[in-house]
């Protein structure tokens, strides 16, 4: 079993299409199950992530995608989502399902199909996320910072001489951000910053945290 995940928590990057026909191909030669993590796959700026499902033929074959309400719809305590992809492993995960999952409340049923029905909801959220993140980006980006990935997703990734000293400083400033070591050591240099307060304290929080960086 192969998993991978597009668009990515936590950098927001997106996997091009010839990548991800790649890994349905090497997974196919290996017969190994190809797991696409894609529930961040309606919160993107510009064109939409290709899906697996896109790529992998109608029968979907060795190719499972998992997505989520708790980011297309805001959902989150609902704890709904779904799998799609190929038959044969959506019967075993049914299967399974069976023995070992919880049925999800009516009412959870209920208002999954109506999210699912709709992808209005989804495009005004995303225009929301986008809306932030461009104020961000355009921000750091005029005050000569970079911004790194964050393509996609509820993130955007600055790069920063010292992640953990640059964290500590915008703390002082009132601003929370996460060391990107926290993720790993690949994370090191960056700070990560979460585009989860309103559109207007995104502004003053951009300028704070130019003015801290800057400093
Ligand atoms: C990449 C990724 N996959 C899955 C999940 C979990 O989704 P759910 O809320 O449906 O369990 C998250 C939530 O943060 C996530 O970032």
């Amino acid at each position: 079993m192969v998993w991978i995940c597009s668009p990515h928590n936590p950098t927001g990057s997106i996997t091009p299409p010839h990548v991800l026909e790649g890994f349905i191909a090497r997974c196919r030669e290996a017969g190994a199950l190809l797991c696409a993590d894609e529930c961040y796959v309606d919160l993107y700026d510009g064109d939409p992530p290709a899906s697996v499902l896109q790529l992998a033929g109608d029968a979907a074959e060795g190719v499972l995608s998992f997505l989520s309400l708790s980011k297309r719809s805001g959902m989150t305590g609902y704890r709904a989502g779904a799998v799609v992809g190929d038959p044969d492993a959506i019967a075993a995960l049914a299967m399974l399902r069976t023995a070992t999952g919880t049925a999800a409340p009516e009412f959870t049923q209920a208002a999954s199909i109506a999210a699912w029905s709709d992808d209005r909801h989804a495009s005004d959220r995303r225009d929301v996320f986008n809306a932030k993140r461009r104020v961000l980006r355009d921000r750091f980006e005029a005050a000569g910072l970079e911004v790194v990935g964050s393509q996609a997703g509820l993130y955007v990734w600055l790069r920063v001489p010292d992640d953990l000293a640059a964290a500590e400083a915008l703390l002082g400033a009132g601003i929370v951000v996460a060391p990107g070591r926290a993720f790993g050591p690949g994370g090191e240099g960056y700070l990560r910053l979460a585009l989860v307060p309103t559109l207007e304290e995104c502004e003053r929080a951009a300028a704070a945290v130019v003015a801290v960086l800057r400093s």
